[in-house]
């Protein structure tokens, strides 16, 4: 009751992790800002962590795998398993996905942390259609959870400024997705 000096117990609703991971690692990264507004946005009740070690893993080999596993594998390994969810940005390069996304996912293969994992995929490009297929099908294979609904905010060729002004007036448009992505995962 207001006023009455009693305080009532709030119950508590477990916080979604979220794993955001973008597929550039171009300094002025459009897809990198998207996941940084997306993490700095997220809706009550998430949380966005950013996994910027794509640059760092090794290339993928099978034979480094099991008690090999070099430690930015095994970080990148970790990072997925403890989330309930993955979010990806990634740019198109020669009509694909670029190899340091590539890398990261095979990585993830043959592990138990992609497997049933809810995914969504971001676009900061209104183009890049060949990578966003290709994209999805290559983690549907590998047994992610892909969410259908994405969010695409054009940023391409869009200097700072006019990236973060745009990133500004999308606000409730990257909460909004977010939070169907969380009902997603709730559903599950
Ligand atoms: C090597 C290279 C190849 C590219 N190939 C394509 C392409 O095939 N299709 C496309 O739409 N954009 C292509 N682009 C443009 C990038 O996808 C675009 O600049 C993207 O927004 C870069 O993302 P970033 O800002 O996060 O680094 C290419 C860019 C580079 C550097």
């Amino acid at each position: 009751m207001v006023g009455s000096g009693t305080t009532h117990p709030q119950p508590r609703i477990p916080l979604i992790e979220l794993l955001a991971i973008s597929g550039s690692l171009r300094a002025a990264s459009t897809n990198s800002a998207l996941i940084a507004a997306l993490a700095a946005n997220a809706p009550a009740g998430c949380r966005i962590t950013i996994h910027d070690g794509l640059g760092r893993l090794p290339i993928f080999n099978p034979d480094d795998e099991g008690e090999r596993t070099p430690p930015e594998a095994a970080r990148l390994i970790e990072a997925v398993t403890r989330s309930d969810g993955v979010i990806v940005s990634c740019p198109e390069y020669a009509h694909g996905v670029p190899g340091g996304m590539k890398n990261a996912l095979d990585w993830l293969v043959s592990r138990d942390a992609a497997v049933g994992k809810p995914a969504m995929l971001v676009h900061a490009s209104a183009r890049s259609l060949y990578a966003r297929a290709a994209l999805a099908e290559i983690m549907r294979t590998m047994s992610f959870a892909m969410y259908d609904e994405t969010l695409e905010i054009a940023l391409l060729g869009k200097k700072r400024a006019e990236m973060e002004a745009i990133l500004g007036a999308n606000r409730p448009a990257m909460r909004d997705a977010v939070q169907g992505f969380a009902g997603f995962i709730g559903g599950l």
